[in-house]
């Protein structure tokens, strides 16, 4: 049968041979994203904002991260004013509704609540008058971030507010944010870390994320090549493999 190549074909697969002989061996990439017993970023709540949106649901998506590994889930539902405008009380309410229908279902894994925190002129505020919601050992306080290129305003008096608390800033997805990408963005990241800022990235649930996947990849490559990497979580909305909730008209989710 002819081949496309023709008379070429061999000899150009010959040529190929030879060339990746003189090829210097390639630096092994960084070691992936490590599942966790502890997923500590899921959108497990169902009803309160653009997770889980029934008890169905919900159970589903405490049954996929079980057998994906976790032993114990953080319910982190967004408090973000304007957009989802949740307050600790009736969460911790449908917390407990969480907890129950866990037990009705069977499932074997230790659930938490906590809370993913948008960071804007009102967190400081919230974080004063303890309003807000913490979690672990660690007393972390998951906070996001706008995605775009400038540092956001009121990043450094969040932390400050968080510290004084004697609790930790835990910030979130940090392979999404364009402010803390280049050299300007590392100094800014070291200096969060410095004053006790810890950092969550994300992983997808069935499998972790593979540094050098794109813009995200290349930041948590460095992350781990920096040792940076302190919390993983699987930011799960759905009950997919991809757990990602419907599209936004904004890029924050
Ligand atoms: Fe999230």
């Amino acid at each position: 049968m002819a081949d496309a190549a023709g008379p070429f074909y061999i000899p150009m697969r010959v040529f190929d041979f030879v060339r990746r002989l003189g090829r210097k061996p390639s630096k092994p990439p960084p070691a992936a994203v490590a599942y966790r017993p502890r997923d500590c970023h899921s959108h497990v709540l169902w009803g309160v904002d653009d997770g889980a949106r029934t008890r169905d649901e919900a159970i589903e998506m405490l049954r996929l991260l079980r057998q994906d590994g976790a032993r114990r889930i953080v319910a982190t539902p967004h408090i973000y004013p304007g957009r989802f405008p949740n307050e600790p009380g009736p969460l911790r309410e449908r917390f407990e509704e969480l907890c129950r229908a866990r037990d009705e279902a069977g499932i074997d894994v230790e659930l938490e609540l906590g809370a993913e925190h948008f960071l804007d002129e009102t967190l400081v505020r919230r974080v004063e008058d303890g309003a807000h919601v913490c979690f672990g050992p660690e007393r972390y306080v998951l906070f996001e971030a706008h995605t775009g290129p400038t540092i956001p305003v009121h990043l450094d008096d969040a932390v400050r507010a968080i510290v004084a608390r004697g609790q930790t800033p835990l910030l979130a997805h940090v392979e999404r944010y364009r402010w803390a990408r280049g050299e300007e963005g590392w100094e800014v990241l070291a200096d969060l870390r410095a004053v006790g800022v810890r950092f969550q990235v994300n992983r997808t649930v069935g499998h972790v994320n593979v540094p050098g996947e794109g813009s995200r990849g290349r930041a948590i490559a460095r992350l781990l090549e920096e040792g940076w990497v302190d919390e993983v979580g699987s930011d799960l909305h759905r009950p997919t493999a991809d757990g990602r909730p419907d599209p936004y008209p904004s890029p924050a989710a």
